[in-house]
């Protein structure tokens, strides 16, 4: 079940995994993309705007070059430093202006440009020769000012006869190219560079930190300026694509949690349903097999019951004409054997159901308060007692005899599971019909027996009332105990329950139907009033139990005629002299005892019926207000209800 569960859950969570991930790889490529395509046109357009810069500087310079100062064939340094002066108090942007010789050697610098002697900074041997070679102006590299301005110089050379003889320089601010740079507002991390051939000269903002290559990495992007030999950089930080990508792919993660934990949740709904539809499966089951353990065990039962009433009345027969005292102790031996053969069945066919039940209302109050002696008898004196009966209960409609019978079951069995000491408790309380399975709407009244003994595993617990199923040491327990309490509890309309924990204790539930009728006290035992001898018409298809009961009813001195079946008893019964009693068995090949009572009450309605029964199959099928007496039977109870069948027709 929980391999099935993370099945399911890893078959959500991979396709959303791989969803994210190729969504999230998506995503980056095209927001890289983006990236990439602004830093493009920042690039491109600072390097226009850089280039536009330096070409009207150049212009400029060339124009100042054209001065007839630089003539002559030695310059005249004092009118063109009257014309530079001039020229810069006009044009603000320029820092100085320098005129130096072709090798670089200031001839002139308005202030404050370095010495005299020192070479033309920001302009290498390189640069010059172009210059001078080619006549090409030059733009130099960066270098500070003695003011500290950073400032680079336009270079243009001064030609006079198809020669350069001097070289002017308007040294420009660095400052004019940082605004350039800036014409377009940079995003947070972003930076703006001008690389020079001696290295990065001048980056916006100037506190952005050097470029470090980190993973993923940045975007970078590069644009020559023409008219110098410099390049704009653009730089993006990795972030400018990766936060979105981030982004996206935290919100997909996020949904991908909450399609798990839907996942799981429906999983969980899923398993329980599975659950439950096994857990009713294993219930039907077990209902299914014990039906049919029922049947079984009830089908044995009716024939071991059949040989027990031969047996047994053969037995009281034998011991009555018992010659000398060994042959009684034998026969009595034999008679205890039966005895608890016949107790045996009994609970076997308690079991299944199909036991003689004689439901009644009964006082539980009354019923528990009757058995208290007999229960502390059973217990031992290390285990105490507490009885609890709730005020104002119903009376139950359940068989006196057999009720008292399981709920001792119960208490020998809670008295077996604390060999040492305990605490039994003994309660009777209404019952609510939803929290028992199996139960019809309508009132119950429970009566449970717990106990603090040793408890049950689950193995036990499954099987604690399966007929001949015993935990305990041979001859101690029949393992019917159980089986007999809850096909009890079944045939009687109520359930049994048992809940139990390992070392924790037990309790034993009998839940009953309320009787629609009053209660009424418990019946007095029978006056066995002597009966004068009786005519009687026994009737049974089995021989060796007429044979047997014939003998026990002849022998208290009753007239005993024999049927072997329905048939020949109507016909003996129409020609005969009238009988006082009929003693029928139920089932019989041909026509039931059902039957024949049936036509006894329309035909001769003053004659008492006996029936007997080993075997009912269904209680419905017999007839009401028949005295009934169940297989195996002694002699004693035999005559006990015929008497109770006279009385009966009596009153
Ligand atoms: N109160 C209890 N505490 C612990 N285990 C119990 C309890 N009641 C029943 N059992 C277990 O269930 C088994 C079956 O009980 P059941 O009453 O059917 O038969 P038994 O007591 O073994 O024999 P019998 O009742 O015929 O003497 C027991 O052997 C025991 O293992
Ligand atoms: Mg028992």
């Amino acid at each position: 079940m929980r391999r099935s569960l993370a099945l399911l859950v890893l078959a959500g969570v991979i396709p959303i995994v791989a969803l994210g991930g190729t969504f999230g790889a998506l995503t980056l490529r095209s927001e890289r993309e983006a990236v990439a395509a602004r830093g493009r046109t920042d690039a491109n357009l600072a390097a226009a705007l850089v280039s536009q810069t330096l070409r009207s500087n150049v212009a400029a310079v060339e124009m100042v070059a054209q001065s007839p100062a630089l003539d002559g064939a030695a310059p005249d340094v004092a009118r063109f430093a009257t014309l530079a002066r001039r020229i810069l108090a006009n044009q603000q942007d320029w820092h100085a202006i320098v005129l130096a010789d072709v090798e670089g050697r200031v001839v002139f610098g308005t202030a404050p440009v370095g010495t005299a002697a020192a070479p033309l900074a920001g302009l290498d041997a390189a640069a010059l020769r172009r210059l001078r070679d080619r006549a090409e102006p030059q733009i130099g590299t960066f270098s500070v000012a003695s003011d500290g301005a950073r400032v680079f110089p336009v270079a243009v050379p001064v030609g006079r006869a198809g020669q350069v003889r001097y070289v002017i320089a308007a040294l420009v601010p660095a400052a004019r190219l940082e605004r350039l740079l800036r014409v377009e507002p940079l995003a947070p991390g972003w930076t703006a560079s001008i690389i020079t051939p001696a290295g990065p000269a001048l980056m916006v903002p100037r506190d952005a930190a050097p470029l470090v290559h980190t993973d993923p990495r940045p975007v970078e992007l590069w644009m020559p300026v023409s008219g110098a030999r410099w390049s704009i950089r653009i730089t993006a930080p990795a972030q400018a694509f990766f936060a979105p990508v981030r982004q996206a792919v935290l919100l997909l993660l996020a949904a991908a949690a909450l399609c798990v934990l839907l996942l799981a949740l429906l999983g969980r709904l899923l398993v329980g349903e599975l659950r439950q539809l096994r857990r009713r499966d294993a219930s039907e089951l077990q209902r299914q097999r014990m039906e049919t353990l029922g049947r079984l065990t009830g089908g044995v039962a009716h024939d071991f019951n059949n040989l027990l009433t031969p047996i047994m009345i053969s037995l009281e027969q034998l011991r009555r004409h018992a010659a000398d005292a060994a042959s009684t102790r034998h026969v009595d031996v034999a008679m205890a054997g039966a005895e608890r053969a016949r107790l045996l069945v009994s609970r076997l066919l308690a079991f299944s159901r199909q036991q003689q039940l004689s439901p009644e209302p009964v006082e539980l109050a009354a019923l528990v308060d009757g058995l208290m002696d007999l229960v502390e008898k059973s217990l031992t004196p290390a285990i105490t007692m507490t009885v609890a009966v709730a005020p104002e209960l119903c009376p139950a409609e359940a068989d006196r005899g057999q009720l008292e019978l399981a709920i001792l079951n119960l208490v020998i069995n809670a008295r077996d599971a604390m060999p040492d000491s305990g605490a039994l408790r003994l309660s009777v309380a209404r019952a609510e019909p939803r929290h028992t399975a199996g139960l019809a709407a309508g009132h119950y009244v429970a009566i449970t027996v717990s106990d603090t003994g040793s408890g049950m595993d689950a193995a036990t617990i499954a099987r604690a009332i399966d007929p001949f199923f015993t935990t305990k040491p041979i001859g101690k327990g029949t393992g019917l105990g159980l089986s007999m309490v809850d096909g009890f509890a079944s045939q009687s309309g109520g359930a049994f329950v048992l809940e139990s924990e390992p070392g924790r204790g037990t309790s034993a539930r009998i839940v009953l139907p309320c009787s629609a009728r009053p209660a009424v006290a418990a019946p007095l035992a029978a006056a066995a009033a002597g009966t004068s001898a009786l005519t009687i018409l026994l009737v049974d298809d089995d021989l060796r139990v007429r044979r047997a009961t014939a003998e026990v009813l002849a022998e208290a001195g009753h007239a005993v005629t024999e049927a072997a079946d329905v048939d020949e008893a109507l016909a003996l019964l129409a020609t005969r002299e009238p009988v006082d009693v009929v003693v029928t068995d139920f089932i019989m090949p041909g026509r039931s005892g059902a039957e024949l009572i049936e036509q006894l009450r329309a035909a001769w309605p003053h004659v008492a019926v006996l029936m007997v029964t080993g075997h009912v199959e269904d209680d419905g099928a017999l007839p009401d207000g028949v005295e009934l007496l169940r297989k195996p039977y002694r002699g004693a109870t035999l005559l006990a209800a015929v008497e109770q069948a006279v009385r009966q027709r009596g009153r």
